[in-house]
């Protein structure tokens, strides 16, 4: 099939943009390298590149031309820089998703796979979260992302287009760089690695849902299967302590950096768990990838001095 991946040099798209050229797929990519790497799409010559905006039209018509599928993963990502960079994060969430909404409808497109995430629920009044968790966003992050997802199932409603959102919870592993908005894994991983000592906000027992970018991947084909429309928890369905992830990373590094902990931070979820259950009838999703596992291949990659900063003298694959 003819696949459009937005924002596939960034670290989701480019290991979706794997998995669909293993299974036989055409790929073009349109990412304006905002966040992405070009170096992520080297090993993939095939590919067609279109360096643009997803708020360009003329870009846009011509990265979708001939597209089956969309999967949609362009963004501006993170609350922090949301909160940075207000204006530019609702223009490139809901303003570019439209423009890819209004292209693919024009364009006969057969369906949108759009990437929403967990940020959309906001404080947590259950666990696990359902896909009917009420959506209280508290960051301008979280309600773009929020009013992307809802344009998106309006167009499904709408049109002759098929439409599924899938609300990611915390994604890790290769090609997830240390950076300025960087999450919690690449961030331990750097200091780990350089044998800093990792610094743990509050306490450490606050727990996440972390799922590796493979089963990530795995998700969004499965999704593209025609008939499978609407919204879908995709995490891993399980828990971990930040202090137990901590000793897990420290464990698969080989070194042995110290532990310190510093004051909560403001406005962290104190838990976080999904439930799939809605993903896995809808499309067969499972989880494939367990995390001392993922973790283990993701320090590997981090030592190898692609995460961005040369540990281990610069080798790369
Ligand atoms: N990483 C996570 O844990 C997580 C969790 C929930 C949802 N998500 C979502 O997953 C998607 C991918 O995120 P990621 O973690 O790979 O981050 P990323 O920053 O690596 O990827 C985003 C990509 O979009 C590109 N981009 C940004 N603005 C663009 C624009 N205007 N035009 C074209 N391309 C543009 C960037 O250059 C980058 O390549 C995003 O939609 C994000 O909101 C990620």
């Amino acid at each position: 099939m003819y696949t459009l991946v937005t924002g596939g040099a960034g670290f989701i798209g480019s290991n979706l943009v794997r998995l669909l050229l293993e299974k036989g797929h055409q790929v073009t990519v349109l990412d304006n390298l905002l966040s992405g790497y070009r170096e992520n799409l080297m090993p993939f010559p095939v590919v067609h590149f279109i360096e643009g905006d997803i708020r360009d039209e003329a870009a846009v018509s011509r990265a979708i031309d001939g597209a089956e599928v969309v999967f949609h993963l362009a963004a501006s990502v993170g609350n922090t820089r949301s909160i940075e960079h207000p204006f530019e994060d609702a223009e490139i969430n809901m303003l570019g998703t439209l423009r890819i909404l209004e292209a693919a409808r024009h364009n006969g497109v057969r369906k949108v796979v759009n990437t929403s995430s967990a940020g959309i629920f906001g404080e947590l009044k259950y666990l696990p979260i359902k896909e009917d968790h009420p959506v209280e966003p508290d960051s301008p992050y979280g309600a773009s992302k929020l009013g992307a997802e809802k344009l998106a199932l309006a167009y499904g409603k709408l049109y002759d287009l098929e439409v599924v959102c899938l609300r990611y919870f915390n994604v890790y592993g290769v090609n997830q760089r240390y950076d300025a908005y960087g999450n919690a894994i690449p961030i331990f991983a750097h200091r780990i690695l350089h044998n800093m000592p990792v610094i743990i906000f509050g306490d450490g027992e606050q727990t996440r849902d972390f799922v590796n970018v493979k089963d990530v991947a795995l998700a969004n084909l499965n999704a593209a299967a025609p008939g499978v429309s609407g919204a879908f928890n995709v995490a891993s369905g399980t828990t971990i302590t930040i202090n137990a992830l901590v000793r897990m990373m420290i464990e698969a590094s080989g070194l042995q950096p110290a532990i310190e902990y510093g004051p909560p931070r403001p406005g962290d979820v104190r838990h976080s768990k999904a439930d799939i259950s809605a993903a896995h009838a809808a499309f067969g999703y499972q989880p494939t990838v367990d995390l001392p596992e993922g973790l283990q291949e993701y320090m590997d990659w981090m030592k190898m001095g692609v995460g961005g900063w040369g540990v281990g003298g610069g080798e790369s694959d």
